[in-house]
């Protein structure tokens, strides 16, 4: 995590039993940011929702992937996370990441640092993505762990609620910034009174 992201928090739509959120919260500790930085993961903590037609693939099952809030912070607090260094919102994102509910009052519009999100399937993206770009700061960086999956597919997955939720919205930017392993990638997010041209918000992909 570059030290540009030590101004904001951050979150994880999907963190499951909470690796990536461990290792992101580890590395801020170790690299001395982490003061005054607050960390939050959002999950159904029952694994994948019933699955719609659009999502069906071989790797996902409805209650696919579950771990209960207990386990996340048992499994959080074994690889070396404080306790209460991370604030855990259960629920479907459909609900728990609605205007006005307990994820909206916690994070505060434009102060996230980091969004990391990974829930793999395309209704759960497109539930979570306008909180997410609510919540970003300019220049905070949204990380897609699949955005690959579906065979790379782009009208599948998180490629898909990315693309959709960009013609919503012209005014959000993405600018490609990193690619990692086969499954995921990232941008920089911007947000801008004047939509680009062409009302597309990734600038290159
Ligand atoms: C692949 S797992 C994440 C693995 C995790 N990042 C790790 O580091 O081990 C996907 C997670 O997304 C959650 N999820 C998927 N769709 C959801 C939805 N619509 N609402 C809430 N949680 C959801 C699942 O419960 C699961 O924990």
């Amino acid at each position: 995590m570059p030290t540009s992201y030590r101004d904001g928090d951050n979150g994880a739509a999907g963190p499951g039993p909470g690796q990536k959120i461990a290792t992101a919260n580890r590395y801020t500790r170790n690299n001395r940011l982490l003061e005054g930085m607050r960390f939050f993961a959002f999950d159904s903590f029952e694994g994948f929702p019933e699955l719609k037609a659009d999502d069906v693939h071989s790797q996902f099952r409805t209650g696919g992937r579950a771990f209960s809030l207990q386990q996340f912070h048992s499994h959080i607090q074994k690889i070396g996370v404080p306790e209460g260094s991370v604030t855990a919102v259960p629920g479907w994102f459909s609900a728990s990441l609605a205007p006005g509910q307990d994820a909206d009052r916690l994070v505060p519009d434009a102060s996230l640092a980091v969004a990391w999100v990974d829930c793999d399937l395309y209704e759960s993206t497109r539930d979570a993505l306008p909180f997410v770009f609510r919540k970003l700061r300019p220049g905070g960086l949204v990380i897609f762990d699949d955005w690959y999956c579906f065979e790379g597919h782009p009208m599948k997955g998180e490629q898909r609620a990315v693309r959709e939720l960009l013609e919503d919205d012209p005014a959000v930017v993405l600018v490609p910034f990193h690619r990692f392993g086969w499954h995921g990638t990232s941008f920089i997010f911007h947000h801008s009174d004047d939509p680009i041209p062409g009302g597309r918000g990734i600038a290159a992909c």
